[in-house]
């Protein structure tokens, strides 16, 4: 017979979004540990300029968008001129050499990865950091991301919730594959978290969050184009009551549970991609993500695009930030989500339990 289900309550809705309130403020990266971060980035900035006068640098992702952990990485972009003499892959073993002699000792040069860039470490803080070139659209979408994260605040709790639970799904991968040689690479990166919620938001009734780009495009001329992709958004969040009002009163507590639901039960993982910069979801038809297509590709170049999870980039449209997952993987994740499904609906589970429970 089927169980009665657990009925959830504003009093759980209540205590959930306290939880969620409180675990955020211990995660999230504090004042020291920015301070930390800036002394490290502004070291490798001079190093950095010294081999490429002419060059601009910027940061981006977790630590220019606000969404760092106490122990986060920085993500660094190094542009220099467009015709420059090197390409991204060997500024990457330029400034890698440097960077060597000048006693980063824990340094590895991703040469041949899809975007080149330097992973290091610094031993004496601790502090990661990857360093990379003429990656322009990183630079915007991070942009985008932020300008997305000034909207609502409930977007940001879920995002910081989002890297815990990253955390631990990695974490379980790798213990799982301790004993295989390769690195396993089915996991997601923060990244595609981000769009899986600001999707998530986008298509809450009514939603949580606008579409930037929509926004953009339907009411101004002028187009901005990085590597082809036009990459225009609305981002003057201060005067988006112009265009767009928030409807949506819902709890952080509401929106996280079926934020899990949502990725447990109703994604359309088999035809659907998500795409942030449409709104909602699209086929993988329309896209040509299908498995035809990827065999296609393979025969010719060996490409290992994959389809499994399909999460569109709003800008670079050919990048599907899902690609690392595969049919085992895809399995695995959503095995969580479910997971998460059921610890929620355990009765003799609180509203403070249950954020714990998902976590451990
Ligand atoms: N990025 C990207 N394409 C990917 C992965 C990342 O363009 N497949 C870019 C995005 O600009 C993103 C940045 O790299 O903001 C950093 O990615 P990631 O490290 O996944 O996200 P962070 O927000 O930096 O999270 P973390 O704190 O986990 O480093
Ligand atoms: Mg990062």
């Amino acid at each position: 017979f089927k169980q009665s289900e657990k009925i959830l309550t504003t009093e759980f809705y209540k205590e959930l979004t306290q939880e969620i309130n409180k675990t955020v403020h211990k995660i999230k990266a504090k004042p020291n540990d920015l301070k930390k971060r800036e002394i490290l980035y502004n070291y490798i900035k001079s190093v950095a300029k010294k081999i490429f006068p002419d060059s601009k640098i910027y940061r981006y992702g977790s630590i220019e968008n606000g969404f760092s952990l106490t122990d986060g990485d920085i993500d660094i972009c190094i542009l220099n001129k467009d015709n420059f003499e090197y390409t991204p892959a060997e500024c990457v073993e330029i400034l890698g050499e440097k960077l060597k002699n000048n006693g980063i000792d824990d340094i590895k040069l991703l040469i041949r990865a899809r975007v080149p860039i330097i992973k290091m470490k610094d031993n004496r803080s601790g502090i990661s950091c990857d360093i990379g070139f003429q990656n322009r659209l990183a630079i915007q979408n991070t942009k985008l991301i932020n300008a997305y994260s000034k909207i609502d605040n409930r977007f940001k709790q879920m995002v910081f919730i989002s890297k815990i639970f990253n955390i631990y799904l990695i974490t379980i991968y790798w213990s799982k594959m301790k004993n295989i040689n390769e690195p396993y690479m089915g996991t997601l990166s923060s990244y595609c978290f981000i769009l899986m919620i600001i999707h998530f938001l986008q298509i809450r009734k009514p939603p949580v969050l606008p579409n930037l780009q929509k926004i953009y495009l339907n009411n101004f001329k002028e187009y901005e184009y990085i590597d082809g992709f036009n990459v225009s958004f609305f981002g003057d969040i201060n005067n988006l009551h112009k265009y767009w009002n928030s409807e949506n009163n819902e709890s952080l507590g509401e929106l996280i549970v079926d934020f899990f639901k949502y990725y447990a039960n109703d994604f359309p993982y088999i035809s659907g991609v998500a795409s942030v910069r449409a709104g909602g979801i699209i086929t993988k038809e329309e896209k040509e993500w299908t498995r035809e297509h990827q065999f296609e590709i393979n025969k010719t170049n060996s490409v290992k695009d994959r389809y499994w999870f399909c999460v569109e980039d709003p800008f670079e449209l050919t990048h599907n930030l899902g690609r690392p997952v595969d049919r085992k993987s895809l399995f695995k994740i959503r095995g969580e989500f479910l997971k998460a499904v059921k610890i929620i609906n355990n009765k003799n589970l609180s509203g403070i339990q249950v954020l714990e429970k998902i976590l451990e």
